[in-house]
């Protein structure tokens, strides 16, 4: 036959019981303890002989004291939950005693009956386990085998830059190396330009540096122009004026380039001279060397070979072969530079030297070659 289930009542009664019992008698020994619940319930079941009849009857509910926790509580409704055996109304002191050595045997597996103390984890498996569907046990951490694929590593890092310094775009390093060729080409074209007095270069090196100065560089670059040509010509000063003209002298070809009675115009560009090869003068086959230059004021006379004759474009005077000035204001003729036969056999002109007729100079024997 089943046995009822003991109500809340019942347990709080039963609960009240042990803590009377314990409060008046020793604590149990260990082996006290070790009664079988069978033992005690049969001692449950019949009253002892010992056990003194009941002077009189008492309520059939002994208030007992009241549970001290509710962990308490719950250590009792698991030792007895299960299946307890209905709890007699105890109505005497020493059934009480008794009930109390009972119900302290069958309330003793608290902890110890328990077992070890589990976590909410181990208490899962177990309960899996007692179904038959728990999952294989976890294999341990060591027999975990990982199957590992091989990683890229990633790429290294770029090296970080001093602190204070940004990296530069590449777009910006070419910009800035193009201007600094440019303008290092500019500046020299300035330079030259100014040192040679040539304005091409000079104009070329400023038109560089406007094609590729912004507004807010090119005044920079104004003043720092303006800057360095103060210091050019500061400059400039630390250094001799030195008047950089033809040398004095210069050979001009042996004789047979000089036909008789013809007019060389071959270095008068160069050299601002005609050599001459004439017998008019005196009658004497010469050689002699004139100055291309107008003896009235310093004009370039131009020769006519179709009239034979020097002719001054600025005031109309004329001049022989021989240099004697026949018409217009030039007051004297032309006058001669020296000229000798190198070792060589080569005419050589001597511009540092001059000869006028007027001052009977043209007799001296270096100013003319006689030819033989
Ligand atoms: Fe030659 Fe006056 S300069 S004629």
């Amino acid at each position: 036959m089943e046995e009822k289930k003991p109500s809340t009542a019942d347990i709080l009664a039963k609960i009240r019981a042990q803590k009377a019992a314990a409060a008046a008698a020793p604590v149990e020994t260990p082996a006290s303890v070790s009664e079988t619940p069978a033992t005690v319930a049969a001692s449950e079941s019949a009253p002892t002989a010992a056990a003194p009849p009941p002077a009189s009857p008492t309520p059939a509910a002994v208030p007992g004291p009241k549970p001290s926790s509710t962990k308490d509580i719950l250590a009792a409704i698991r030792a007895g939950g299960a299946k307890p055996a209905a709890a007699p109304v105890v109505n005497t002191p020493a059934a009480a005693s008794a009930a109390t050595v009972a119900s302290t045997t069958s309330a003793a597996p608290t902890s110890a009956a328990l077992g070890p103390k589990l976590s909410p984890q181990e208490m899962l498996q177990k309960m899996r386990e007692a179904k038959g569907s728990a999952p294989p046990a976890a294999a341990p951490a060591a027999a975990v085998t990982k199957t590992t694929t091989p990683v890229a590593a990633p790429p290294m890092p770029a090296k970080p830059l001093p602190a204070g310094k940004a990296a530069k775009p590449a777009a910006v390093r070419r910009g800035m190396a193009s201007f600094a060729t440019v303008a290092t080409v500019s500046a020299l074209f300035l330079t030259l330009g100014y040192l040679l007095g040539n304005s091409f270069l000079i104009a070329v090196g400023a038109l560089a540096w406007g094609a590729l100065l912004t507004p807010f560089m090119a005044a920079w670059a104004a003043v720092a122009g303006i800057s360095g040509i103060w210091t050019l010509g500061v400059a400039r000063f630390m250094f001799p004026n030195v008047l950089v003209e033809p040398p004095s002298k210069f050979k001009v070809g042996p004789l047979s380039d000089y036909p008789l009675n013809t007019v060389s115009n071959k270095w008068k560009d160069q050299f601002g001279i005609w050599v001459v090869h004439t017998d008019q003068y005196e009658g004497r086959n010469m050689i002699f060397a004139l100055a291309s230059v107008c003896t009235h004021l310093g004009c370039t006379p131009n020769w006519l070979d179709g009239e034979q004759k020097f002719k001054c474009p600025c005031h109309g005077s004329g001049f022989y072969m021989t240099g004697i000035n026949f018409e217009g204001p030039a007051p004297r003729p032309l006058e001669r530079m020296g000229l000798r036969i190198a070792e060589d056999g080569m005419l050589e002109v001597n511009k540092s030297v001059k000869f006028q007729e007027e001052m009977g100079q043209w007799t001296d024997t270096t100013s003319y070659v006689e030819v033989v």
